[in-house]
C-alpha cells in the first residue's frame, strides 16, 4: 500500500530550536533559508500547491497570496501580532490562522522596561561617548538624565504584555495609569493601577509605553494632536507595532523638544530607512524589533506555531487560533 501522502508546508524562514525538526518528521517540509523573506513574487509562487504555512511579521498573507495558493488550509503565524495577515479573507476560505500569545509576555516586557530604563538614563549615548573617547573626568552635569523611581508610566493596552509592563513599573516605584476598552478592577487592586481616560493618561505620564494590536482603531494612536498633549519633556516607549505612532509628527515633537525623547522597537516602515530622521535624534533610542528575541522565547515560540499548524492541518482547533468561530 502507499504510503498516505504527507502535507506540504512551507515556512518562510529558519526558526530557532528544535520545533522545524519536529515539523519535518510529519510533513514534506520547505523552509526559506535566506536571511531576507521571500520577495513577494517568490512567495506567491512557493505557496503554489502548500497545505500549511509558517509565516512571520515580515510575509504578507493576503487575498492574492490566498489566490495563489488554492491548497492552502492552516496558516500559523509566530508572532502574537498578526496585523500582517487578512484573518477574515482566510476565515471566508475556511484557513485557521494560529498565533503565538502567552510565551513572549514576560520577555517582551523585560524589553519594554530596558528601553525605558535606556532611553530615561541615556545607557545608549553614555557608552557611545566612552567609546568616542569623551570621558575625561567625573562632571556633576555629565549625561543627566530622568529618575524612573517615583514617576508616571501610562499604559496604552493592559493585556498581558501591558500587564507585566505594569508590574515591573510597580516593583521600581513608579505609578502606573493605563487607558484600555476594559476596566481591569483585580489589577488595579492587586498592583495600584488607575484606569483614566486618554486625555488624563497624556496629561499625567512621564513615560507612554504603547501595548496594543495595530488595527484601524490603534492606527496613529499617537498622533499629532496627541503628541502635543503629553507632558513636556514625557517619554515614549513603543514595543507594539510601528503605525501605532504617527511618526512623522514623533519627529517634528522630538526635534521641537517638546518630547524628552522615544524608544522604539518597532517603526513604520521596517526595517527603519538608514536616513530617517529618527537616527539623527540623540534622545532616540532604536532597537531592531527585538522585544521577544530571547533565545529560550523564540525556541518557545517556534515550537507554538508548529502546534497550530499541525493542529489545524489535522482539522483540529489550533491551540492558539485568531479565528475560532471555524471550529464553533
Ligand atoms: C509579536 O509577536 O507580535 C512580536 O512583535 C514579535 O515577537
Amino acid at each position: 500500500m502507499a504510503p498516505p501522502v504527507r502535507p506540504r508546508v512551507l515556512v518562510t524562514r529558519q526558526l530557532p530550536g528544535e520545533a522545524l525538526g519536529r515539523l519535518g518528521s510529519h510533513v514534506e517540509l520547505r523552509v526559506w533559508e535566506e536571511e531576507l523573506p521571500p520577495p513577494r513574487e517568490t512567495l506567491l509562487e512557493l505557496v503554489r500547491g502548500v497545505d500549511g504555512l509558517i509565516s512571520l511579521l515580515t510575509d504578507r498573507v493576503d487575498g492574492p497570496l490566498l489566490a495563489a495558493a488554492p491548497s492552502l488550509r492552516a496558516v500559523s503565524n509566530v508572532a502574537v501580532g498578526y496585523d500582517n495577515i487578512d484573518v477574515s479573507a482566510c476565515t471566508a476560505r475556511r484557513i485557521p490562522v494560529g498565533n503565538t500569545p502567552g510565551v513572549l509576555t514576560e520577555t517582551s516586557a523585560d524589553f519594554a522596561f530596558a528601553l525605558l530604563m535606556g532611553l530615561a538614563r541615556r545607557v545608549a549615548e553614555a557608552d557611545a561617548y566612552v567609546r568616542a573617547g569623551q570621558w575625561r573626568t567625573w562632571s556633576p552635569t555629565l549625561l543627566l538624565g530622568s529618575d524612573i523611581h517615583g514617576a508616571t508610566l501610562g499604559l496604552v493596552g493592559l493585556g498581558q504584555i501591558g500587564t507585566a509592563v505594569a508590574r515591573r513599573a510597580r516593583g521600581f516605584g513608579m505609578r502606573v495609569l493605563y487607558v484600555s476598552r476594559h476596566a481591569r478592577p483585580e489589577l488595579e487592586a492587586e498592583l495600584g493601577l488607575r484606569r483614566v481616560d486618554k486625555a488624563t493618561l497624556l496629561a499625567e505620564s512621564d513615560f507612554i509605553s504603547l501595548h496594543v494590536p495595530l488595527n484601524a482603531e490603534t492606527r496613529h494612536w499617537l498622533g499629532r494632536a496627541e503628541l502635543a498633549a503629553m507632558k513636556p519633556g514625557a517619554m515614549v516607549i513603543n514595543t507594539a507595532r510601528g503605525p501605532v505612532v504617527d511618526q512623522a509628527a514623533l519627529v517634528e515633537a522630538l526635534s521641537q523638544g517638546k518630547l524628552g525623547g522615544a524608544a522604539l522597537d518597532v517603526t513604520d516602515p521596517e526595517p527603519l530607512p538608514v536616513d530617517s530622521p529618527l537616527l539623527k535624534l540623540p534622545n532616540v533610542l532604536i532597537a531592531p524589533h527585538i522585544a521577544s528575541a530571547s533565545h529560550a522565547t523564540r525556541g518557545r515560540m517556534a515550537s507554538m506555531a508548529v502546534d497550530n499548524l499541525l493542529a489545524a492541518l489535522e482539522g483540529r482547533r489550533p491551540p492558539h487560533c485568531v479565528n475560532p468561530e471555524l471550529f464553533a
